[in-house]
């Protein structure tokens, strides 16, 4: 197996300032290559739960998981987050994949390198090849389009079809490039969306999302932060949506609306506005480029659940996992 580059985590510095004194317990829903874990550990916290979906990410840190006794691994999705730790100081997401997922060609996320049309985070369930050939031109449209905000959905979609069956991500990327117009300097490849696409449906990363932000509330102690890092816009305006309006800020009264019944804020905004990289971070590391950081603190109002739907979250009907 080639050895992947090392993930280099993003916003780092400005989160940990953003949640400074860290204390307590804290839970890393993203674990990854453990670089929010361990700036944690530095900054002080008496334990991190390191969660992953991914089996690789956790077993290449047993032998750091062994030695330091504040950190437990744990396999699961951050769905469930509050199925394996409570009363929590703060809980971090840094979402989507890591580098070690997408620079190994076997993982099939990548158009870059040939691999297995595969990106399964979890190594399990049905992979982005059982989709791309099963599911129907309609619905390839559609994921295209909700997911990937690709214009060309249906042509695309149509040029799948007719391709099936398709068992690799070079062959992928191959028919999306042979549909759309040649890439021009500073645009991104053409398979680019459509990747990001299916690897958001294979995954359910939007279902993921809403359900994980939810989890993080019902497990965080009054005072204990929230804090996620996106890279894209879609994920960015869930997760804007849903601290604004846990944190009551979604508007006041008006003319038009009358004045309804508030109920208690569950987050204070800790960040109005969502946090950047700033020159230095994206001249060492252009992953970091589109990154974005909201930070919240948990009150002791009651934690409440919360329709997806009022997250902007974009929804494809007839599609499920
Ligand atoms: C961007 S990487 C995190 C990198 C990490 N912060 C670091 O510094 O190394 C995202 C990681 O989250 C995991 N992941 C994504 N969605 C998940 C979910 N819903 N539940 C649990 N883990 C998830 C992926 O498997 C991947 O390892």
């Amino acid at each position: 197996m080639p050895a992947a580059a090392p993930h280099i985590p993003v916003l780092i510095d400005p989160l940990i300032r953003a949640v400074s004194p860290v204390r307590g317990t804290w839970l890393d829903g993203t674990f990854g290559a453990g670089g929010y874990t361990r700036a944690l550990l530095d900054a002080g916290a008496d334990e991190v739960i390191g969660l992953d979906r991914d089996p690789l990410a956790l077993e290449l840190a047993k032998e750091w998981a062994a030695e330091e006794t504040r950190l437990r691994l744990v396999q699961g999705n951050f769905s469930r987050l509050d199925e394996h730790a409570e009363a929590l100081d703060g809980v971090v997401l840094d979402l989507g994949v890591s580098s070690m997922q997408l620079d190994r060609a076997e993982r099939g996320f990548s158009f870059q390198s040939d691999g297995p049309l595969d990106m399964r985070m979890s190594q399990e369930g049905p992979s982005a090849a059982e989709l791309v050939n099963e599911a129907d031109e309609g619905l390839l449209a559609d994921i295209l389009f909700q997911y990937g905000e690709e214009r060309a959905s249906r042509r695309i979609a149509r040029a799948i079809v007719r391709e099936r069956p398709i068992t690799t991500t070079g062959r992928l990327s191959e028919i999306v490039e042979g549909v759309l117009p040649r890439q021009k300097p500073g645009q991104s490849h053409p398979a680019t969306r459509s990747f990001q696409a299916l690897r958001i449906a294979v995954n359910n990363e939007y279902g993921e999302l809403a359900e994980g932000l939810m989890a993080a509330e019902r497990a965080l102690s009054p005072g204990g932060y929230l804090a996620v890092v996106t890279f894209h816009s879609v994920e960015d305006r869930m997760v804007k949506r849903f601290m604004q309006s846990r944190a009551g800020q979604t508007g006041g009264p008006s003319r038009h609306q009358p004045m309804q019944e508030t109920e208690p804020p569950a987050f204070t905004l800790v960040s109005r506005k969502a946090i950047g990289p700033d020159a230095e971070e994206t001249g060492r590391n252009p992953r970091a480029r589109s990154a974005r950081l909201r930070v919240a603190r948990r009150t002791e109002a009651p934690a409440k659940p919360i329709d997806p739907k009022t997250l902007g979250m974009p929804v494809v009907k007839g599609f499920k996992l």
